[in-house]
């Protein structure tokens, strides 16, 4: 019988170079199914574009009267103010046109505006927000900024548009969804 033949060594060589190989045929699928992380597609948000939506012409707003729209959808409301000083981010002829969403970063709440201050008041939990710096949280129970419209001014026309968000609006996982 040539199976009797064969030795000790021989047999635990072949033995070993099949365990070797039966690894291996195991190993390459799982490794092959995990693409390295710069490969790997993040869904923690999406790249979705902005549109550009016509908010109001410049002439159109009176300072401290803020002017409700929505942005970038018809669910998340919005306001256009006129603070009657140039600010950081500001359009229009004198640079003091902002837009910021109307849903407080805390729970959600409506933010109502405040001429006097030039803020914004959460009163649900009393957060307030700076109109005149970028939205920036000055006291309460939020955590973040209240997300900023960018605006684009038409010189010849007068016209606002709103084309992005600055910041994450209150519960969502992506602006445009
Ligand atoms: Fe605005 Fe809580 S929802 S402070």
């Amino acid at each position: 019988m040539p199976n009797e033949n064969i030795s000790r060594r021989t047999f635990l060589k072949v033995g070993g170079t099949s365990a070797a190989a039966t690894a291996a045929v195991i190993l390459k699928p799982a490794c092959a199914a995990t693409p390295p992380a710069a490969l790997a597609p993040n869904t923690s948000h999406t790249l979705l574009p902005y549109l550009t939506k016509f908010v109001t012409t410049a002439s159109q707003l009176n300072q401290g009267t803020p002017l409700t729209f929505s942005y970038p959808d018809a669910s998340s409301p919005c306001m256009a103010i006129k603070l009657g000083l140039p600010v950081p981010g500001g359009v229009g002829p004198n640079k003091d046109i902002v837009a910021y969403s109307m849903m407080c970063t805390h729970m959600g709440c409506p933010v109502m505006f405040d001429g006097g201050t030039n803020t914004f008041k959460c009163g649900c939990h009393y957060s307030m927000f700076d109109a005149e710096k970028a939205g920036q949280m000055i006291a309460g129970q939020a955590t973040e900024n209240l997300p900023r419209i960018r605006l684009l001014y038409d010189e010849k026309t007068g016209k606002i548009s709103a084309n992005g968000v600055d910041g994450m609006l209150y519960g969502r996982q992506a602006n445009v969804i």
